[in-house]
């Protein structure tokens, strides 16, 4: 679709080990708008890392991947092969902010080493990204004088708008975000969300954050993704998912961050995720073992990709589901 500046088809990455595969993504397919903010949410191990990792053709050796990227109309990687034109110019067209960004700063290089490292590495010379970091530094709530310090003189939050300064100062299309805020208190969680929100509004540039804590995702993003266990379970906007989801998976989510004094529905609901299926490890849907609402059929079957509204949803029984919880 014109109006997507990333296209992800029938995305699947596995894990090569010495003696088995582990699966990270499977057939995974998805859009996203230009100049958006999309949130990926799913648990710990459900393919996040794995998912952006794929995008940016960072991946570790022993990934194997299949699958088509399209980005700004352009294919970027066809089963595993990432075009010349995008490694060359990565870092103007899509950024990275990793987990555990703070990291990543080396402890022994000022931060001025740190943007011109950055660039030299795409053939930018060094007065052109020490001007474009200082250009980029007080729009993030930084003093350039800043670039004189070691990364040991900041405090984490100061740390963590630096990464994203370096993730942004060569004014990409596209900055990826793996877990922004998961190592932040609260209150410097939501100083860098609303920093996401503000270079998103100001610098046009297009956001695809993932998280674990479905707060942060409803906070920030205007679409949201539901992963587990590497498959794509629901997507569609944002008021969609929180207000109205339709996928098992999501109303377990929200269910556990409703407090419990709202006369909430989704209150009785957690109760019944208590329920532990047996695993019918070659068939089935992904989420059988945990749903609530599974019947036979979900054992057996692998559910098909339901569009329902605005909702993608991977599920044998949407509207069974969806009768159950909202009538
Ligand atoms: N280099 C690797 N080799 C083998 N398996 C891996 C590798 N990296 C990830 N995996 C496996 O792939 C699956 C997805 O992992 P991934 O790191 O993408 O999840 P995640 O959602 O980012 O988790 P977290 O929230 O803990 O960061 C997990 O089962 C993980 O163990
Ligand atoms: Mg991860």
């Amino acid at each position: 679709m014109e109006d997507e500046i990333l296209q992800v088809q029938n995305l699947t990455v596995n894990y090569r080990l010495e003696d088995s595969i582990v699966k990270g993504i499977e057939n995974v397919s998805f859009g996203i708008k230009k100049s958006s903010i999309t949130a990926i949410i799913g648990e710990s191990g459900s393919g996040k890392t794995t998912l952006l990792s794929a995008i940016l053709g960072f991946l570790p050796q022993n990934a194997r991947i299949s699958g088509k990227i399209i980005f700004n109309n352009e294919k970027i990687m066809e089963n595993g092969k990432y075009s010349k034109k995008f490694r060359t110019n990565r870092w103007r067209l899509i950024s990275y902010i990793p987990q555990n960004a703070m990291s990543v700063l080396s402890p022994l290089r000022k931060i001025r080493s740190h943007f011109i490292d950055t660039a030299m590495a795409y053939n930018i010379p060094k007065e052109v990204a020490l001007n474009s970091a200082k250009e980029i530094l007080p729009q993030i709530g930084l003093d350039e004088k800043i670039l004189n310090y070691y990364p040991f003189e900041l405090s984490g939050g100061m740390k963590q708008r630096v990464v994203i300064a370096l993730a942004i100062f060569l004014r990409p299309l596209l900055t990826v975000a793996d877990e922004p805020t998961s190592a932040l208190d609260v209150i410097t969680q939501k100083k860098i969300l609303d920093l996401l929100k503000k270079i998103n509004n100001e610098l046009n540039i297009t956001f695809l954050v993932s998280t674990h804590d479905i707060s942060v995702a409803s906070y920030v993003a205007d679409e949201i993704i539901v992963l587990y266990n590497g498959h794509i379970v629901e997507r569609g906007s944002k008021e969609a998912i929180i207000n109205h989801p339709l996928h098992p998976y999501t109303l377990y989510l929200l269910s556990s961050v409703i407090s419990l004094s709202s006369k909430n529905k989704l209150i009785e609901i957690r109760e019944k995720f208590m329920v532990k299926h047996n695993i019918n490890k070659n068939r089935g849907c992904p989420f059988y073992s945990r749903c609530p609402f599974a019947t036979t059929i979900c054992s057996e079957e692998f559910p098909p990709n339901m569009r329902i509204n605005d909702h993608e949803v991977l599920c044998n029984k949407p509207f069974e589901v969806e009768k159950s919880v909202y009538t």
